[in-house]
């Protein structure tokens, strides 16, 4: 089953230099594609509408501070089975549950600073690509 998925290469990610690392894991999954790849520093009303779930939840400002404090990169990638394969890559939520091999369990320690988000179901993959690249077709 083709799906497409939202993915963000957060600051920290960025600011790392870990841009090409991650890019380029994606990139070897047999059958997956980058249909779209932007650059931006992401500004708050994205952000508010982005994480509007998690309002009210003690991380959300701190959240958000972070996540507008310099560029991330914004991608869609298509493919096979493509939501869950990307929340696998990336790992759980914290970077030292996540298991060496994910990204987050490679790179990350700071569960704010988890370097990657992905859409977590088909509903919210509808609902971020709209956000993020609302011309795509
Ligand atoms: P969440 O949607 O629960 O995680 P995921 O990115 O894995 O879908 O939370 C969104 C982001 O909020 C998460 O990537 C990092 C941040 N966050 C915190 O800073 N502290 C927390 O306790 C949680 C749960 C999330
Ligand atoms: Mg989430």
């Amino acid at each position: 089953m083709s799906q497409r998925t939202l993915v963000l290469l957060k600051p920290d990610a960025v600011a790392r230099g870990l841009i090409g690392e991650i890019v380029g894991r994606v990139e070897r999954k047999a059958g997956w594609r980058i249909v779209a790849m932007e650059l931006r520093t992401l500004d708050r009303a994205t952000l508010e509408t982005h994480y509007a779930e998690h309002v009210g939840r003690p991380f959300y400002e701190p959240l958000l501070d972070f996540m507008a404090s310099g560029p991330s990169v914004a991608l869609v990638v298509e493919g096979e089975r493509v939501i869950e394969g990307l929340r696998a890559l990336a790992g759980p939520t914290d970077p030292i549950a996540a298991a060496p091999g994910s990204i987050r369990g490679d790179f990350g320690t700071i569960v704010r600073e988890n370097l990657i988000h992905a859409s977590d179901s088909e509903e919210s993959a509808d609902r971020e690509l709209k956000i993020f690249f609302p011309g795509l077709v």
